[in-house]
């Protein structure tokens, strides 16, 4: 029976693809520093034969690949904000432990490495929708973070033969998203404190739009990877989204409706390192992966509403 392993086990991305492999009867082992993971995201993945530790610090990355055939690698520190605050921390969380884990996944003779990659790579490039073999721009340190473990992700692939893939994720929402830091993905934070009756925040005037992507697309575009025929996927890189896109004004619209929020918007200063427009084309990872959204934005944040109003987050 194959063995799966999830770095970032504890985080809102790595739990549910933890989540979704148990639920099919899969063996897991999971990896989790705890920096911005939580234990409560681990409840009901007790089966999960949890690794605790840095994949920075001596032996960890080869404990989890002794033994492993796949790899998702989600763990990681997000959030342009405090990439911009801490390059270093940013560079060492995403960079340094992805290169650990791949030299640890390559000598221990794992099949194959999908990575979580961002759409951050394309930056504020103008033309959309996004198409893998645009040339990246990255913005924040974060975003050249990530690229970097991409570019890694396929010199393991030309170099050693390990397979690898990277899904460039675009913006991933839905519940167990942490609402509570400053770092917190915009729709986790309008949510929670629209239900709580408290005022959003939208930074520059909410005319920059996302494509903001449900998790369990982003569950199913990682299951799809894993699976896909390795001539078809080895070393390349999938947008992983929702292939439409609305602006922050539109999506806070939407929002008062489903949380009942009747409040003031605030407006503040743009963020630095922002990019203004995110659309994907999601065409070759329908085509080489078999990938299609099958939750739409709409839907998607309706159950995200129902999650937090029931988790009173
Ligand atoms: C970026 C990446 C995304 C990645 C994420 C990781 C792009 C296009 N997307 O997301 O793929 O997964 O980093 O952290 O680069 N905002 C507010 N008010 C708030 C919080 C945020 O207006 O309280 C705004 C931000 O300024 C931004 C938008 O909402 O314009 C989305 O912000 P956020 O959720 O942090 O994600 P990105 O930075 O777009």
């Amino acid at each position: 029976m194959a063995l799966f392993l999830v770095t970032g086990v504890a985080g809102f991305i790595g739990s549910s693809i933890a989540r979704a492999l148990i639920g099919r009867g899969d063996k897991v082992r999971g990896i989790d520093n705890f920096s911005t993971g939580k234990r409560e995201n681990l409840i009901g993945l007790e089966s999960i034969e949890l690794i605790e530790g840095d994949l920075n610090a001596a032996g960890i990355a080869e404990r989890g690949c002794l033994g492993t055939n796949y790899i998702f690698h989600e763990a990681a520190l997000p959030s342009v904000p405090r990439s911009v605050e801490n390059p270093i921390e940013s560079n060492e969380a995403n960079v340094d432990a992805t290169v650990k884990l791949l030299d640890a996944a390559r000598r221990a003779g794992v099949k194959r490495v999908v990575y979580a990659g961002s759409s951050s790579a394309y930056g504020n490039s103008p033309s959309l929708p996004k198409q893998e073999d645009m040339v990246p721009a990255p913005l924040s340190p974060y975003a050249v973070s990530k690229l970097a473990g991409e570019l890694y992700m396929r010199s393991f692939f030309h170099v050693y033969g390990l397979e690898t893939v990277t899904l460039r994720y675009f913006n991933v929402f839905g519940p167990r998203q942490d609402p509570a830091s400053q770092y917190s993905g915009v729709l986790a934070v309008f949510i929670s404190r629209m239900l709580r009756h408290q005022m959003p925040t939208i930074y520059g005037d909410g005319e920059q739009s996302r494509d903001f992507t449900y998790i369990d697309n982003v569950v199913a575009g990682n299951l799809l990877a894993a699976s896909a025929p390795p001539e078809r996927v080895a070393g390349r890189v999938f947008n992983v989204a929702t292939g439409t896109r609305i602006t922050l004004n539109e999506t806070v619209n939407i929002l008062k409706n489903l949380t009942g929020y009747q409040g003031q918007v605030g407006y503040a200063a743009e963020r630095t390192g922002d990019v203004k427009h995110s659309l994907a084309d999601i065409t070759a990872a329908h085509s080489d992966l078999g990938y299609q959204p099958k939750i739409a934005f709409r839907e998607g944040l309706q159950k995200t509403v129902d999650w937090y109003r029931s988790a009173k987050a």
